[in-house]
């Protein structure tokens, strides 16, 4: 963290995101999560320092809401005054108590005129994946069917009929807790889901013994690189062994990787695509916290270096703005 920090200054930055030669680059917070060594944002923080901002790593939960600032925020450091931008990294696991207040903080950083990447609006849609599923068929693309059900009873009556289907938690990650229900026995507790089931059609079929789908990463209404993941077992997050590959990403997987981003308002997000029996591409889930380790694995593109060059171009835009509004 640094002390001491000279003003904030609104310096303008060119429009590839590198610092266009005043005294101070815009002042930057990546928020990470507890506990810090996150590959990424220091990969992050280096590339935005590369192109002149001047970057603080903090965690939201050391943020405070204090009515004793001006600002009204508390972030440590600051003493009160706010950056020009704030990465969202990581929230953080918390109790519903502690993500609302981290949420309120977001929040309340847009509101008074900071640009954050992703805003907590984003975050909250693409975390609960209900919501996220909800925009995706709103937006007309397409989805595989899926119901919520609270309560493991209403769960048991969707089911029934529908086997086999996909149990997810509903603000899951990494492939954490996803399950095929084969049968109804297979339902989750309702202490393992919150009370809460998402539940999706199954788009296997039961022969295969490979599987694998698509991770496409996209920032600022463009693809940054895309990958298959490719894996002996259904599901096929890197974090559950699948292992990423090169290859050529389809015009139509394309299109639908950019409208699901623009359907829940991402500035950036990782998005997943799969192919139903049928062969039909379907979005599956979209992160707005995504990782990028693996695909950057196999990708030429300098990921943390473009979603800086992204990031830093918004967070400039935003101060033009600011200052119209003065
Ligand atoms: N409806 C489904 N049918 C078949 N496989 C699925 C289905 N939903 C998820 N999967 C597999 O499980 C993985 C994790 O599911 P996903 O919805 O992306 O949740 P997470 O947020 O945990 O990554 C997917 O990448 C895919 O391989
Ligand atoms: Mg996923």
């Amino acid at each position: 963290m640094l002390d001491n920090l000279p003003p904030t200054s609104s310096t303008p930055v060119s429009p590839d995101g590198l610092n266009a030669g005043a005294p101070h680059g815009p002042l930057v917070v990546i928020f990470i999560e507890e506990g810090g060594g996150d590959w990424h944002a220091k990969r992050l923080k280096d590339a935005m320092e590369r192109r002149g901002a001047r970057v603080m790593t903090s965690t939201l939960r050391a943020c405070s809401f204090d009515t004793s600032l001006a600002s009204g925020i508390d972030i440590p450091g600051l003493g009160g005054r706010l950056p020009d931008g704030v990465f969202v990294r990581s929230i953080s696991k918390g109790a519903l108590e502690a993500i609302t207040l981290r949420l309120g903080v977001l929040h309340a950083l847009s509101a008074s005129g900071v640009r954050v990447w992703n805003e907590a609006r984003v975050i909250e849609r693409c975390v609960d994946k209900s919501t996220a599923t909800f925009l995706f068929q709103k937006a007309g693309l397409p989805v595989p069917a899926t119901r919520t059900a609270e309560g493991r009873d209403m769960a048991l009556a969707y089911a029934k009929e529908r086997l086999p289907l996909v149990s997810k938690p509903l603000f899951g990650s990494q492939g954490n807790g996803v399950k095929r229900v084969d049968q109804l026995d297979d339902l989750p507790g309702e202490e393992d889901v919150g009370g809460v089931y998402y539940l999706q059609r199954y788009l296997r079929t039961p022969e295969q013994a490979n599987f694998s789908d698509w991770r496409v990463f996209v920032s600022g209404g463009r693809i940054l690189g895309s990958m298959v993941r490719q894996g002996t077992h259904w599901i096929t997050n890197i974090h559950q062994g699948a292992h990423p590959q090169a290859a050529n990403l389809e015009e139509e997987a394309s299109e639908l990787a950019l409208a699901a981003a623009r359907a829940v308002a991402a500035d950036y997000a990782g998005v997943d695509l799969i192919r139903d029996q049928l062969g039909q591409l379907q979005v599956l889930e979209i992160n707005s916290n995504p990782a990028w380790k693996g695909l950057q694995s196999i990708c030429e593109v300098d990921i943390a270096d473009a979603l800086a060059s992204d990031f830093l171009t918004a967070v400039a835009a935003q101060t033009v703005r600011n200052e119209a509004v003065v």
